[in-house]
């Protein structure tokens, strides 16, 4: 068989494969109901570099916290092993199926940064997670209070340039070909968690941020659908907005003030979500979510900085970004008043110094929790 054919045969593989996803979400079960739960068991997943450093630190916060709910047992804390990068090399699985029979008997994550190798065929063990949980939303909050920047980001999680990320075409010493891929139930329910939580957190305005000019089919429907979705929340204004001028105005004293809710395909979100974090202070500080409706997984926003463990500074992590997670985490459990506490136990303790230790911090933490 000649390239082309061979090509073509593996683009209708995903083709159908992709109309079966589709078909999928269609007939998803209801999301789960965490205040109905007798015990949320939330797994916690070390990861790569500073990881096992950030996770321990934050998991010693959460029993300080938590200890009246892990006494009773209406909370479990369960340690997941093995999602390193050594082990998912010598599997060749990007998440080892025991791992993930493991991380399936939880209810909701907790998990340290995991190395993405470049090239290769091993995928990313968070774009594995995000297609195997089918955790759609990616939610990310970025707070200047004194520069009047209340954000939060709504990133498409499961589909766009990541569905496909590693099963694009070769027409060898020729060309490479990746895909991009819009459904409509995706975008349908991505724009409705933006617009829900629009709608329940009192935010009045929506930016629809894509790049529709160019990318006609995907983001010209995922703009369509969202003001579907828009049109049955009237009292919200929806501006559409084209990604690069967006990753332009964020830096706009003038304008930037007036955003809100984002919501946005997949690799745009992870873009500017980077950005974003900068302008709170870098990306150790935020947290992030990746939720479905029935798993939820909550991470630092950052990689696992392997430059940091080769020069000895892992002890220097910050676990500030983790712990914002697991404040996500918390309130996505129902336990706001223990979410809140550790938000604002976090406010107080303050941007952790650059010399003092990931244990001195979360003993600071621990400390101002009382
Ligand atoms: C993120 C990260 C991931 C992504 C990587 C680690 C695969 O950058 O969560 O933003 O690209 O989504
Ligand atoms: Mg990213």
């Amino acid at each position: 068989m000649n390239a082309i054919d061979t090509a073509v045969n593996h683009y209708r593989a995903l083709l159908e494969a992709q109309i079966e996803r589709s078909k999928r979400m269609m007939d998803a079960a209801p999301a789960k109901d965490f205040s109905k739960l007798k015990t949320v068991t939330i797994g916690v997943i070390d990861g790569d570099g500073i990881g096992p450093i950030i996770t321990s630190e934050s998991t010693r916060v959460l029993k300080a916290l938590l200890k009246d709910e892990l006494d009773a047992g209406s909370i479990v804390l369960r340690p997941i092993e093995g999602l390193t990068i050594e082990n998912r090399k010598a599997k060749g699985e990007a998440i080892p199926s025991d791992i993930l029979a493991e991380i399936k008997t939880c209810d909701v994550l907790l998990k340290g940064p995991t190395e993405t190798p470049k090239g290769g065929t091993l995928e990313s063990a968070n774009v594995a997670m995000r297609r195997a949980l089918d955790l759609y939303a990616n939610v990310r909050p970025v707070a200047v209070p004194e520069e009047g920047i209340d954000w939060i980001f709504f990133r498409e999680n499961t589909e766009g340039e990541y569905v496909l990320g590693s099963q694009g075409i070769e027409i060898p010493d020729t060309l490479t070909m990746d895909f991009k891929v819009t459904t409509i139930p995706g975008t349908r329910r991505i724009a409705r968690a933006a617009f829900e939580y629009a709608k329940n957190n009192g935010k009045n305005y929506v930016a629809i941020v894509t790049k529709a000019n160019i990318m006609k089919k995907t983001d010209g429907m995922f703009t369509a659908i969202a003001h579907e979705i828009a049109a049955e929340y009237p009292g919200i204004e929806v501006e559409d907005w084209y990604i690069d001028i967006m990753t332009a105005k964020l830096v706009d004293e003038n304008i930037r003030r007036k955003f809100q809710v984002f919501l946005l395909p997949n690799l745009y979100g992870d873009i500017i979500t980077d950005e974003a974090a900068q302008l709170q202070g870098g990306v150790g500080t935020a947290g992030s979510a990746n939720i479905g409706d029935q798993y939820a997984m909550f991470e630092a926003i950052h990689g696992s900085a392997p430059r940091m463990i080769e020069t000895g500074r892992g002890a220097f992590a910050n676990p500030a970004s983790i712990l914002r997670a697991a404040a996500m985490l918390l309130r996505h459990i129902a336990r706001a008043d223990a979410a809140a506490k550790l938000d604002k136990a976090l406010d107080a303790a303050g941007d952790k110094p650059r010399e003092m230790t990931a244990s001195d911090y979360a003993d600071k933490v621990i400390g101002l929790i009382g």
